[in-house]
């Protein structure tokens, strides 16, 4: 099982990301390649990164995140390519594997008696995405996460339950040659910078 080593280094130019204080690498080495290559990636590896997504936190640990993945070469995965917009789909059918993170809207908290929406799905989602994310980066593989899909097709596509929400398809695979990329994407294919500290941070208030 290649769960464990980072088999392919990342080629990442880090020009743009260079932190303002002492991380782990980690955290600003990650980024979103829009180019990969034709390796397969395991059903093994992709139960380890969805492994890594199990432990995030959640409110009431209600873990509402839900993942559906297809790999390169399935029915599924078609599927799951025709339900992104255009220009998502001239790259991410490059990938080894599309993974739907879905939120569930509604649920049944333990000693509730009745269904009730749960506000922080969303939210809560988003924290497994990046455990995910930070896996995938440990072990050398990339991801990209994708918003830009049609919300009809991707429910139709994944047989969506009532009361679960598609946050974002995520595409996985080795980065790889941007050359086969159209040139839009081909001119974005480097790691981006981040506004400044101070831009997000107050104490106390906003007004402060
Ligand atoms: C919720 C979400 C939706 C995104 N949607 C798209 C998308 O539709 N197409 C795309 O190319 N990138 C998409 N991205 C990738 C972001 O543009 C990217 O993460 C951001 O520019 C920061 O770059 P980095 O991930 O390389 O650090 C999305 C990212 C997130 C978190």
């Amino acid at each position: 099982m290649s769960t464990t080593a980072s088999a392919t280094p990342h080629a990442t130019p880090q020009a743009a990301r260079t932190p303002s204080r002492k991380i782990d690498s980690l955290f600003h080495e990650r980024w979103s390649p829009r180019a990969f290559t034709g390796e397969e990636i395991p059903v093994e590896t992709l139960l380890g990164l969805f492994e890594a997504a199990r432990w995030a936190p959640s409110a009431f640990n209600a873990q509402p995140w839900r993942f559906v993945y297809a790999r390169r070469g399935t029915p599924a995965f078609e599927r799951f390519v025709a339900a992104l917009v255009p220009g998502n789909q001239a790259w991410a059918r490059g990938a080894a594997a599309l993974v739907a993170v879905v939120s569930q809207e509604v649920l049944t908290l333990p000693g509730q008696s009745a269904p009730a929406p749960f506000p922080s799905h969303s939210f809560d989602a988003g924290a497994a995405w990046a455990q995910l994310a930070l896996q995938a980066y440990l072990w050398g593989w990339s991801t990209h996460a994708i918003g830009g899909f049609d919300a009809k097709l991707a429910r139709e596509a994944l047989a969506l339950p009532d009361h679960h929400h598609v946050e974002v398809f995520v595409a996985i695979g080795r980065q790889g040659d941007p050359a086969g990329l159209p040139d839009w994407a081909r001119a974005r294919e480097k790691p981006s910078d981040r506004r400044p500290l101070a831009d997000l941070v107050r104490e106390g208030s906003f007004a402060g």
